[in-house]
């Protein structure tokens, strides 16, 4: 029997949001490829982050940094020493496991936080954990793993021509702060914002989109003076969270968890994360065909307290003065930084599975419909003919529709059909122009979620959905 998560990736598939990367070369493992309706579901989650974040507000910039950087960036900002996992070989598979999610899994984040790799091993053996693959409970020692991908640039191999895809999107940033400061009327606090792709060579990515090794990320930094930390921190939790309760998330899917002190990462002295009720697990009951859905919190987002280390870091490794002077009283200090770090395509993961329902209709038929926030769905309007001989009055409408929403024209099948397909894709309005049109100047407007249909004068029709569509 199929999990709820299966459901969501066949319908991902089905529907054209998410393909399997590569595909028809058989796949490259852990790769998607975001389809026509999931490209534009991404591009609105990006732009409605944009707006919250950046338009919206006073305190910040945007930037969009190149992912190739200095190799010295990465020296500097830890990631050469200290941006590894503890990797581990099953000697009787040759899975390769990381020995911090093993014991994880079984004892929960708190039994591995700030241990070193020997006691990795240790725990792992003494408590006889299995390897998930063969059940064998035999591995190699753990080892350092280095997360980063490697390449060189130029047309020469060797020594001076290596960098780096970024692992994260913030170091643009931070070795920008400069020229923001110099060139645009920024006062400390304000941030600076990014959209942009990260990589990381996971050594166990998986669960559908969630973990994967080129994502992309929407990341703060948030600059500051020094003392004010604890009240910024705490602002930045709650607007993160009202960001994903305003576009639609479910409050009970949604939660903050504070980082223990060992386990934080090496620039940061305060964390918490914003953690999704993820439908991952899967245990089987009685018989296979009934299996249970298991819910596991993931992390959506990283709210982390960075202090003034990246900036020290980067002036002390480039020679550059990374300080700011307060125009008023001439003080001059390094500002301390408050990153709130969003995962983009796990945020879209969100909102799919946030949005996925099963319904039984009066009828007795059942409808699978996407309840995205309206702001976030792919197609805004679709436009339905009830008859082919309708279509010269329904594409009419349709061009003029377009010129303010993304709207979708379909004229083939059944209506019943076409509005179960649009369902699948979460159009919010489903507008059917019939017989009567012409005469009334008029046309039925079908709401997805209550499936209401109200007749709309044709004249009131953009500013009916653009007030529907908020
Ligand atoms: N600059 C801070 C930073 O990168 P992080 O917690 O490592 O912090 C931030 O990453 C967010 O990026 C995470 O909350 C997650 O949503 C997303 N992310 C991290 N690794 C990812 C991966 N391998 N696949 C998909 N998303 C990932």
């Amino acid at each position: 029997m199929e999990t709820v998560m299966d459901k969501i990736v066949a319908l991902c598939k089905r529907r054209g949001f998410i393909f399997p990367g590569s595909e028809i070369y058989g796949g490259l493992a852990n790769t998607w490829d975001y389809g026509p309706y999931g490209v534009l579901l991404k591009n609105n989650i990006k732009l409605a982050w944009w707006k919250a974040f950046v338009q919206e507000r006073d305190d910040m910039v945007g930037l969009d940094a190149a992912i190739l950087m200095n190799p010295k960036t990465w020296e500097a900002s830890g990631h050469v020493a200290s941006f590894s996992d503890p990797l581990m070989d099953c000697k009787k598979c040759k899975e390769r496991v990381r020995g911090d999610k093993l014991i994880e899994e079984k004892f929960g984040v708190e039994a591995v936080a700030g241990k070193s790799l020997k006691e990795i091993g240790e725990i792992i053996e003494k408590n006889k954990i299995p390897c998930p693959k063969c059940k064998a409970c035999d591995f190699t020692e753990a080892r350092s793993f280095n997360l980063m991908f490697k390449t060189h640039q130029g047309v020469v191999e060797g020594e001076g021509s290596d960098v780096y895809l970024r692992p994260e999107t913030a170091q643009g940033i931070f070795v920008n702060f400069k020229n923001v400061v110099d060139t645009c009327r920024v006062r400390v606090p304000f941030g600076i914002a990014q959209i942009g792709k990260a990589f990381r060579n996971e050594i166990t990515p998986g669960n559908f989109t969630f973990r994967t090794r080129e994502f992309e990320q929407m990341e703060i930094e948030f600059f500051i003076k020094p003392g004010t930390e604890k009240e910024w921190f705490e602002k930045w939790c709650i607007e993160s969270m009202n960001w994903f309760v305003n576009l639609g998330i479910s409050k009970d899917k949604l939660r903050f968890r504070e980082h223990q002190k060992d386990e934080l990462s090496h620039y940061s002295t305060m964390t918490k994360d914003i953690e999704f009720k993820f439908p991952f697990g899967k245990a089987q009951k009685k018989d296979k065909f009934d299996v249970e859905n298991l819910e596991t919190w993931g992390e959506l987002e990283g709210i982390a307290y960075r202090g003034c280390f990246d900036l020290s870091q980067h002036a002390k490794f480039s020679g550059q003065k990374l300080e700011y002077r307060d125009p008023q009283t001439n003080e001059v200090y390094v500002p301390h930084v408050i990153e709130p770090s969003f995962g983009a395509d796990r945020t879209v993961l969100a909102f799919l599975i946030n949005a996925y329902n099963e319904e039984i209709l009066e009828n007795n038929e059942s409808r699978i419909v996407m309840k995205f926030h309206p702001r976030i769905a792919p197609i805004k309007v679709a436009i339905f003919p009830l008859s082919n001989k309708l279509s010269e009055p329904a594409r009419k409408i349709y061009n003029d529709l377009k010129k303010y929403f993304m709207c979708e024209y379909d004229e083939s099948g059944s209506i019943g059909k076409r509005y179960r397909r649009h369902d699948e894709i979460g159009t919010p309005y489903c507008v059917t122009i019939d017989f009567e049109t012409e005469a009334d100047q008029s046309v039925t407007v079908r709401d997805r979620d209550s499936m209401q249909q109200d007749r709309v004068p044709l004249a009131q029709l953009p500013d009916w959905l653009l007030q529907n569509l908020q």
